[in-house]
């Protein structure tokens, strides 16, 4: 019997209880390579079974990486170097920088946090869930402040990884520069968590998918897995998702907040790209390629396919008549949270390409998801903060050097 047609015959109370394990058991046995599900599968029964995240404070995830030092200090990559230099420059206060003085009323129709439409309303009164103009605004609201704080999770993942890098990498140049990245992602733990904190007095715990990653990427004890999973994975769909708040926000402090923020990510990105270039070009060999290139495929399934707002889900809907099925179908039919996929997955594909875990051999697997449109974008090397922003906006793009 398969696993849809047992949640129909159910009672709603036991269904609702189960389901969420057999969401995780399919998680799992999707995985085929073995090496892949050595890595993953820990973090899977850590996150989405014992909800690891969801257990109060503190989350203790053990480290295993080594550090390492070099007492001959080379310049050894110059692109590091100029993105140091540049990080350095780049420096702001989020104190100072922000008018956090603006006043925030995220049930202000005038100033929309997110657009009316952004969620499938219709779709949801399709399975018997009407909501009243009020409840509508407070849904949009609790959407945005679940996004945020799936943003500031990612920031402390981020954080920490970034130091974990730091100490890891090979390269001296990105050592340097990873101490920049420490203080950025302190910078927008900072401002995600005083927004949430201050403007919307809503905290999400964190997602269990979201989890998941951060934990297996923390454990790891290879430093360029940590990378391929933060620098790339999480840190190039957020980059995706800042993006397209940015773009359709009206509240002017959460637009000024992202637009610095993204200037920032744009850097980490591009330094994901440019060092797991090197390393996987040059330094490992054909079947490590091929193990790195599942598992990027693996968690880029995960966040496609799962990182759909089950927390609001159970806030509001848990022991309805609402399906998790069902709200699936609602998130993948809302015209704002597909355009966030859109723009997350259009960022990221093509610096997959360019790290060259893309081959011949993995096209296939991403064509069969429909990915591959996004094969020929531009790559976090090739494109500049500024440029992203001007893009975003719809204004010409400046002609400037790269992050
Ligand atoms: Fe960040
Ligand atoms: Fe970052």
């Amino acid at each position: 019997m398969n696993t849809d047609k047992l949640m129909d015959i159910l009672p709603e109370k036991v269904r609702s209880r189960v389901e969420p394990y057999f969401e995780a058991l399919e998680v799992m046995t999707a995985v085929k390579d073995p090496k892949v599900a050595a890595s993953l599968g820990p973090a899977s029964v850590r996150g989405l079974f014992l909800q690891r995240g969801k257990q109060g404070v503190p989350t203790k995830i053990p480290a295993s990486h080594e550090a390492y030092f070099d007492w001959t200090y080379p310049s050894d990559q110059p692109e590091m170097l100029d993105l140091y230099r540049r990080a350095k420059a780049a420096q702001w206060d989020g104190e100072e920088r922000l008018d956090w003085s603006t006043s925030v009323d995220p049930h202000d129709p005038e100033v929309p946090i997110i657009p009316e439409n952004f969620i499938n309303f219709e779709k949801l009164a399709d399975y018997g869930i009407k909501l009243t103009p009020q409840e509508k605004t407070r849904f949009r609201t609790d959407i945005t402040a679940w996004q945020l704080s799936q943003f500031l999770h990612g920031e402390q993942g981020a954080l920490f990884a970034a130091a974990q890098v730091t100490e890891a990498v090979q390269f001296f140049d990105g050592k340097l520069y990873g101490a920049t990245q420490v203080v950025d992602e302190a910078r927008h733990v900072e401002v995600f968590h005083r927004y949430l904190d201050t403007k919307l007095n809503k905290l999400y715990q964190v997602n269990d998918n979201l989890f998941v990653i951060i934990d297996a990427l923390m454990s790891d004890s290879r430093w360029d897995m940590k990378f391929l999973g933060m620098q790339i994975m999480v840190e190039g769909l957020a980059l995706g998702a800042f993006g397209t708040l940015y773009k359709i926000t009206k509240e002017p402090l959460l637009k000024e907040l992202l637009r610095n923020v993204i200037h920032d990510e744009s850097r980490h990105v591009h330094y994901g790209v440019c060092a797991l270039r090197e390393h996987f070009n040059h330094h490992i060999t054909e079947r490590e390629r091929r193990e790195r290139e599942d598992w990027a495929f693996e968690v880029a399934i995960l966040m496609r396919n799962r990182f759909l707002a089950y927390e609001v889900y159970e806030e509001w809907f848990e022991g309805t008549m609402l399906t998790r099925k069902q709200w699936r179908d609602v998130v993948n039919t809302s015209p704002g949270l597909e355009e966030f996929r859109h723009v997350m997955f259009s960022r990221l594909v093509p610096n997959l390409r360019e790290i060259g875990l893309m081959s011949e051999r993995i096209i296939p697997h991403y064509d069969r998801v429909g990915l591959m449109k996004y094969f020929g974008g531009k790559s976090a090397d090739a494109i500049s903060g500024e440029e992203m922003i001007a893009e975003l906006d719809g204004r010409d793009a400046p002609v400037s050097a790269v992050a």
